[in-house]
């Protein structure tokens, strides 16, 4: 399909002076939809644009450069970009009557998909982008001070990890106590319904000592928890400081000991990934926390062949025990697609059936949204709406009643909460326990960073409400 086909970068690069990064301060709006490594990525155009004089802000009246930090892996997110960017438009129109110029910049997946489209769908965007080339923005934006429709979507031979600014301290301490990390980036797995292989590219692994570099600047500033993130992180290979290639486990353990860093978890994983180290790993290393999001999508063999998973619901069942066996309380996290092309009510009940035996603590459940340039969105026997929305609700509210008895066992328990913000009402804080829960407490505001002993006493929905534990140790040493 033409839209993923990577188009060229207009206007020529080479050659041009580099002018001197502007004095006065320029606003940015940066507006992120869709998953983690997006919102991080934000941060980091962010970080790369401070230097050339941009400071964000909440308002988007009155940025000089506003960034849609698009989503395609569902259902009509380039409509919702389109329909924000008219809106845009208008806002550009005014500001220009007023004196003041504004640069659209549209970047993230949608960009990388649609490429030179958008330019031609909506003539107010000054520069598309796509993932792989977010340092580039400097250069993009001085482009775009001569030529119109500024095209960046191409898949550089140089890694983007190579080129990223650092977080500099003031972005750090926006951070709080608790930070994403990207560690690897695109996906070789091709499932048939899913768009990451063409908009992210092929499967890519950061270095060790990059990562281990920035953990350690976030841990600086006062991150205590770094959650590693990848679209298929659990593939992560990445080089260490003797040129040798190590797998997350190695990662993990490389980062557990960076100085002040006390919870380790990473997001999100394919089954078959899941190697016998990573499963050690859950046993053997203590800042590896016992939540673990690994999407199966369906219980049924046949659409699990079909979706191009490479594994059977056996395999899935397998593992999880194996996983279970090496970390009896860890909890289970997944994905789930309803309708996929040709699913019918048996291979649904598989579904159904899977999730009653493995117990999830928390999912994430969608209607199969055929994605042009995907296999699946070609094949045939497409599921009426109305079905994948009925299954849909189905699945919910099986996962629902799992999610809540989930959590209302937790009361009675002692837990380690990790303290991250001020509570709802006054006198209150609130942190999130080992299995991601938030919890809320009665205490005082010097314990955010902490890591707490609590006694839960309920739940309500997904909160836990908790007693501090005054006998365990107030504050947990910095390694
Ligand atoms: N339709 C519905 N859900 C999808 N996902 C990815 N692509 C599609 C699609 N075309 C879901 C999968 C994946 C999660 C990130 O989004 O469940 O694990
Ligand atoms: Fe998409 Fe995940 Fe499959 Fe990769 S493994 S193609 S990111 S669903």
């Amino acid at each position: 399909m033409s839209g993923f086909d990577q188009a060229r970068s207009a206007g020529a690069v080479s050659g041009e002076p580099e002018p001197s990064p502007a004095k006065s301060p320029r606003r940015l709006f940066v507006k992120s939809y869709g998953c983690q490594m997006n919102v991080y990525d934000a941060r980091k155009m962010a970080d790369v644009l401070a230097p050339e004089g941009y400071a964000e802000t909440a308002l988007l009246e009155e940025a000089d450069l506003v960034i849609l930090n698009t989503c395609h892996i569902r259902e009509r997110a380039t409509e919702k970009v389109f329909s924000e960017l008219g809106k845009l438009r208008a806002l550009k129109a005014a500001r220009a009557e007023a004196g003041r110029e504004t640069k659209i910049v549209v970047a993230g997946c949608v960009a990388q998909a649609e490429g030179e489209e958008i330019f031609r769908r909506q003539k107010a965007v000054d520069i598309v982008v796509g993932p792989q080339n977010y340092h580039r923005l400097p250069e993009l934006l001085r482009r775009a001070k001569t030529s119109r429709a500024v095209l960046e979507t191409e898949f550089p031979a140089e890694s983007k990890f190579d080129h990223l600014a650092a977080p500099g301290p003031s972005e750090i301490r926006k951070r709080g106590v608790s930070a994403f990390v990207t560690v690897q980036e695109g996906c070789d797995k091709f499932c048939t319904f899913c768009v990451v292989p063409y908009t992210r590219g092929a499967e890519a692994s950061r270095p060790v000592e990059g990562i281990a570099a920035e953990v350690a600047m976030l841990a600086a500033g006062g991150v205590r928890e770094v959650t590693l993130i990848g679209q298929n992180v659990n593939a992560y290979h990445g080089e260490t400081r003797d040129g040798a290639t190590t797998s997350l486990a190695g990662l993990t353990s490389r980062l557990a000991q960076v100085s002040g860093i006390a919870r380790i978890r990473y997001t999100t994983s394919h089954p078959g990934d899941m190697d016998a180290s990573l499963i050690k790993a859950h046993r053997d290393q203590p800042c590896l926390m016992p939540f673990l999001h690994l999407p199966v999508q369906s219980g049924s063999d046949k659409i699990l062949a079909a979706m191009n998973r490479r594994y059977k619901r056996s395999d899935y069942l397998a593992l999880i025990a194996e996983i279970r066996a090496a970390r009896p309380d860890i909890a289970l996290s997944s994905d789930f697609i309803t309708g996929f092309p040709g699913e019918t009510e048996e291979d649904f009940g598989a579904t159904l059936d899977l999730i009653e035996k493995v117990e999830f603590a928390n999912a994430f459940s969608f209607k199969y949204s055929a994605r042009p340039g995907t296999p699946a969105a070609e094949l045939q026997n497409q599921i009426p709406e109305a079905v994948k929305l009925e299954r849909l609700l189905r699945l919910q509210a099986i996962l629902d009643r799992q999610r809540l008895s989930f959590n209302r066992k937790m009361a009675g328990r002692k837990l380690d909460v990790l303290i991250e913000k001020p509570g709802r009402h006054a006198g209150q804080i609130a942190g999130k326990s080992p299995y991601l829960q938030p919890v809320q407490m009665e205490g005082s505001l010097d314990r955010i960073g902490d890591i707490v002993r609590v006694e839960i006493v309920s739940s309500c929905g997904n909160s836990l409400f908790g007693r501090l534990l005054p006998d365990r140790p107030a504050r947990e040493a910095l390694r």
